[in-house]
């Protein structure tokens, strides 16, 4: 499965300029582990974070000038750092599996001539072994201007000369991975658009679970969870072993729950009933609380086949009882410790959630009172972190004790 091993982001809001995990083969920097969890006071900058991975998925989709308007983003003005004149810029550094060389995915936006939003340099390129010294393999690149240069994968591999494509092609707001993304000749592009697009941004509600759907198994869970009684129908007819295993674990959480089914209405509707051992009629969804319902979204996201690669969850301890974060965090780390699993980020204001992470899967971001930008630095790189880690000292513990203070 894809993994990402580096984000940078430019000018996006308070994030003038951050980079977590590496961004080059030169890097010094380690890659980012198969799950990150993001800390900080209020105001540093982690929804804006998250949100730095949601505006590439929607520009994906809508272009850069819509994804600026899109989720309450406010346009480009707002979403450019506060006395910054750059261009808000994005760099993605991935690897397709484990086996193959990585990529780097790079885009910069700004304002052009005429105040529209558009691309200013787009460019995809995979990493060269320098010691059999091959070079860096240049898939697109793409720049504002009259010109766009464009490098057809097949050429390149073949040795071939560069091959550009006019820039009428593409709109100056619209991503060109999105574009070749469906032609046949760009099978390094067609990857990175589909693993982009399958990027799963929860905006996961008990509200959205509740509502009522029509009947229907759907593989795909929606991003707020409203069709998870569709995917549940789908584990019930094609993968009842997975079903079986969510269950184990639904048991584990809720204890008093044994039986978590939907059921057809008589007008093509889908209720989910969850059963409780001291009762002996369901109770709807509808009747369930909030934490049940979120826990139970999250698990469903977790266990059914065909999981997204990667996953970012802002804050999955909301609602829920202290007692189940650490089943929460299990349930989080067995997806994600082997290459076939998702890759998971995430962000906490929980110490008991945090004591199950180590200090190189937990980021710290923390705002320059100075300048009024955040900074972001790994856990273990603070004063004395992995010598009490070693000791057995958890994570919470350390940043309650304030051992994460800049
Ligand atoms: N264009 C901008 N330039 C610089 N800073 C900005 C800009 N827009 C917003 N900010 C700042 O970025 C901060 C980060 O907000 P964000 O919502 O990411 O924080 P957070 O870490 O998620 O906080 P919380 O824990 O309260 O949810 C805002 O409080 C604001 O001060
Ligand atoms: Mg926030």
């Amino acid at each position: 499965m894809p993994k990402i091993e580096g984000l940078s982001v430019e000018n996006y809001r308070c994030l003038k300029n951050i980079t977590l995990g590496r961004k080059s083969v030169k890097s010094a920097a380690d890659a980012l582990t198969p799950i990150s969890v993001v800390i900080g006071k209020n105001g540093t900058g982690k929804s804006t974070l998250f949100d730095a991975f949601g505006f590439l998925a929607d520009a994906i989709n809508v272009g850069v000038d819509n994804a600026c308007n899109m989720r309450g983003r406010g346009g480009f003005k707002r979403l450019r750092t506060a006395g910054s004149t750059g261009p808000i810029s994005f760099k993605v550094y991935y690897r397709e599996s484990a086996a193959s060389r990585p990529f780097l995915y790079s885009l910069s936006i700004d304002l052009d001539d005429t105040g529209r939003v558009s691309i200013l340099r787009e460019s995809l390129k995979q990493a060269g072994l320098s010691r059999s010294g091959q070079q860096a393999v240049q898939f697109l690149d793409r720049h504002s201007g009259n010109e766009t240069a464009l490098v057809d994968s097949y050429t390149v591999e073949a040795n071939a000369a560069r091959k550009s494509i006019p820039e009428t092609v593409f709109p100056s707001d619209k991503l060109a991975i999105a574009t070749l993304g469906y032609l046949r000749d760009h099978p390094r592009v067609i990857k990175f658009r589909e693993f982009l697009e399958h990027w799963y941004l929860s905006y996961i509600s008990p509200s959205a679970a509740r509502g009522v759907v029509d009947a229907g198994a759907e593989s795909t869970l929606t991003l707020s969870g409203s069709n998870v009684g569709n995917v549940l129908q789908y584990l019930q007819q094609q993968h009842p072993n997975r079903l079986a295993q969510l269950m184990k674990t639904v048991t584990r959480f809720l204890p008093g729950i044994h039986k978590i089914a939907t059921k057809e209405t008589i007008d093509d509707r889908l209720v989910i009933q969850f059963n409780e051992s001291k009762f002996q009629d369901a109770f709807l969804a509808q009747q369930m609380s909030d934490g049940t319902l979120k826990l139970f979204v999250y698990l469903v996201l977790l266990f059914k086949p065909n999981r997204p690669d990667f996953i970012c969850i802002e804050e999955p301890e909301n609602g829920l009882y202290p007692d189940l974060l650490g089943a929460l965090a299990d349930a989080f780390r067995s997806q994600t410790d082997s290459d076939e699993r998702s890759q998971i980020f995430a962000t906490t204001h929980q110490p008991l959630f945090l004591d199950n992470f180590t200090s190189s899967e937990v980021w710290v971001l923390d705002k320059d009172p100075k300048t009024g930008f955040s900074g972001i630095k790994r856990a273990r790189d603070f004063l004395s972190v992995t010598e009490l880690e070693k000791e057995e000292f958890g994570l919470g513990s350390l940043w309650l004790n304030n051992y994460f203070q800049a």
